[in-house]
């Protein structure tokens, strides 16, 4: 790995996991296989994130769309969430990683939800990396649950910096870098407030294929990004 000298770490990198489907598809595996490996990629991915000393990760799990998916697909894809969290929280503790959630979780399964306020609940006082997952979770009812949130008070109007504070998790930097995998060029409704200035990176290769070296690949790329937020 010694080929990718990094000489800025970004605070935040945030990644839209895709291509588990087509994963699976190309070796004739049902969807949920790619899934399976998915969860498999992400542990890898998550224990490098840590190790390197990076502050945040967040990841894209699913979105308020993938409703319109086929029950037993949505369905594996919870059981995974759940498993991940009861069977990995001690790894967690371990490395020192504190475990949180964004999106609509009070539209989740009981069960779901129970362990997802566990894990939260246990790795609070974690301070090493801030792994989010993002799940029910779309940009626009994060922007839409904030206005609901503000118009329960009698504000007549609002600044930027006190919008901020209604989003899901208020305190969390905005992304440096968003990585996307299997070759989609869009951000399918994601985080649209927090990436008004993250340097986008794109790859094709398939989220279940997703490696440690192609996670530094795009660190060594962001290295080069010249970031102006609008100044010269
Ligand atoms: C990403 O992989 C995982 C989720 C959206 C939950 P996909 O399941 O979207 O895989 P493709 O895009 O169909 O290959
Ligand atoms: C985005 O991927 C959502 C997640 C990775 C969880 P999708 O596969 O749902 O996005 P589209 O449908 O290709 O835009
Ligand atoms: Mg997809």
């Amino acid at each position: 790995m010694g080929k990718y000298k990094l000489f800025k770490i970004p605070n935040h990198v945030s990644i839209i996991m895709d291509g588990n489907g087509r994963w699976a598809k190309r070796r004739g595996l049902p969807r949920y296989e790619g899934h399976r490996q998915g969860a498999k990629t992400l542990e890898n991915i998550l224990k490098f994130a840590s190790d390197m000393g990076l502050k945040w990760l967040s990841v894209f799990a699913f979105s308020t769309e993938n409703w319109n998916r086929p029950k037993e697909e949505i369905d594996v894809i919870m059981s995974l969430l759940v498993e991940y969290i009861n069977t990995k929280l001690n790894k967690l503790l371990e490395r020192n990683i504190r475990l949180r959630f964004m999106g609509r979780i009070d539209k989740l399964s009981e069960e779901l939800q129970k362990s997802i306020k566990k894990g939260e609940e246990a790795t609070k006082n974690c301070n090493g990396l801030n792994f989010v997952i993002t799940l029910n979770y779309s940009g626009r009812a994060e922007i839409i649950d904030a206005v609901n949130k503000i118009l329960k008070g009698d504000r007549k109007n609002i600044t930027l910096e006190e919008f901020q504070k209604y989003l899901y998790i208020p305190e969390m930097p905005e992304p440096d870098l968003l990585i996307r995998t299997s070759g989609e060029l869009r951000i399918s409704n994601y985080m649209l407030w927090e990436l008004a200035y993250t340097e986008l990176y794109f790859t094709d290769v398939l989220w279940p294929d997703f490696s440690e070296e192609e996670f530094l690949k795009a660190l060594y790329v962001y290295q080069f990004r010249e970031r102006r937020f609008g100044s010269v």
